[in-house]
């Protein structure tokens, strides 16, 4: 079903690699809802994605720009307006990557040059992307910027890694950054934190399938899927949550306030 919530308005939504990516599931689902906008990633991820599908089914242009180089985000940015003819109302963040996990290497075991690439990449570049955006004055009043994040920024999940430390960054990021872009251009600026979705970024978390039924059976309303982020995120964009900001929002059916579950206790009495 469609609402329009997001007739006229105007995006960029960063991260779509796959049809698995929850950005390309959020892609589709604004499309739905009347929003116009750019597709992007990194000049890598074209060519490895299938991005070029997700850009004709929903009638929108890509441009090529890794989140970590200002050049690129301010080619973005000024094309995006070109491209959308007008000022931005809403922006996706939907961009995760440790080289440590990638490689293997324990959160007690990390190579500081690789943990400083995940840290620019996965957090750093939120405040790139915002600063780009503030700079520019690029955002129409009440727009609205959403990350995504994940719980272990709060909890600890062992192998989740050196990408704890970036999500905390980030949702911090989102908090300060939010102050600015509220106080003096009306915008406002969220994380969501999703429940573990099997994404590429996802599967490369060791454990990621034990992660996963864990916390579907500690969820009350199991695990959020890509799709319930879309739609959540969709919602974040939309006129309805015009005051929301500075938050990390739990979109993780329930997950975040649980202690335990009768069904996680079952598993352990014989
Ligand atoms: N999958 C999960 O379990 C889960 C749970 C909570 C939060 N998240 C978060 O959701 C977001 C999206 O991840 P996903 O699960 O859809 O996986 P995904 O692998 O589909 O998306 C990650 C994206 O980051 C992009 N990226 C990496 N380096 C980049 C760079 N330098 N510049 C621009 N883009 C770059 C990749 O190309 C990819 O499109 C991430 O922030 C991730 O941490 C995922």
């Amino acid at each position: 079903m469609s609402y329009n919530l997001l007739k006229g308005k105007r995006g960029i939504i960063f991260g779509a690699l796959d049809e698995h990516s929850i950005a390309w599931k959020t892609a589709e689902q604004v499309h739905k809802e009347g929003g116009k906008f750019v597709l992007t990633n990194a000049p890598i991820a074209m060519r490895m994605g299938q991005i070029n599908e997700l850009a004709e089914s929903t009638n929108s242009e890509i441009i090529p720009a890794d989140a970590t180089s200002i050049e690129d985000l301010e080619n973005l940015v000024e094309k995006s307006i070109e491209i959308l003819g007008g000022k931005i109302d809403f922006v996706l963040h939907s961009i995760g990557m440790s080289v440590n996990v990638r490689k293997g290497n324990a959160y007690t075991h990390q190579n500081y040059s690789f943990t400083h690439k995940g840290w620019d990449v996965s957090a750093v570049s939120f405040h790139k992307v915002m600063q780009v955006l503030y700079q520019k004055d690029a955002m129409n009043e009440w727009g609205s910027i959403v990350a995504l994040t994940y719980m272990a920024s709060q909890r600890v999940f062992p192998d989740y890694n050196d990408m704890a430390d970036n999500k905390a960054y980030l949702e911090s990021i989102a908090r300060s950054f939010g102050y600015f872009f509220g106080r003096d251009k009306k915008v406002r600026v969220n994380t969501i934190s999703q429940s573990p979705t099997p994404t590429t970024a996802g599967q490369g978390v060791k454990g990621f399938d034990g992660f996963i039924a864990y916390a579907e059976k500690m969820s009350p309303l199991g695990n959020a899927t890509a799709i319930d982020c879309a739609n959540y995120t969709v919602a974040m964009f939309s006129d309805l949550t015009k005051r929301v900001t500075l938050q990390n929002l739990y979109n993780d059916g329930g997950f975040s306030n649980m202690g335990v579950s009768n069904e996680v206790m079952e598993s352990f009495m014989k």
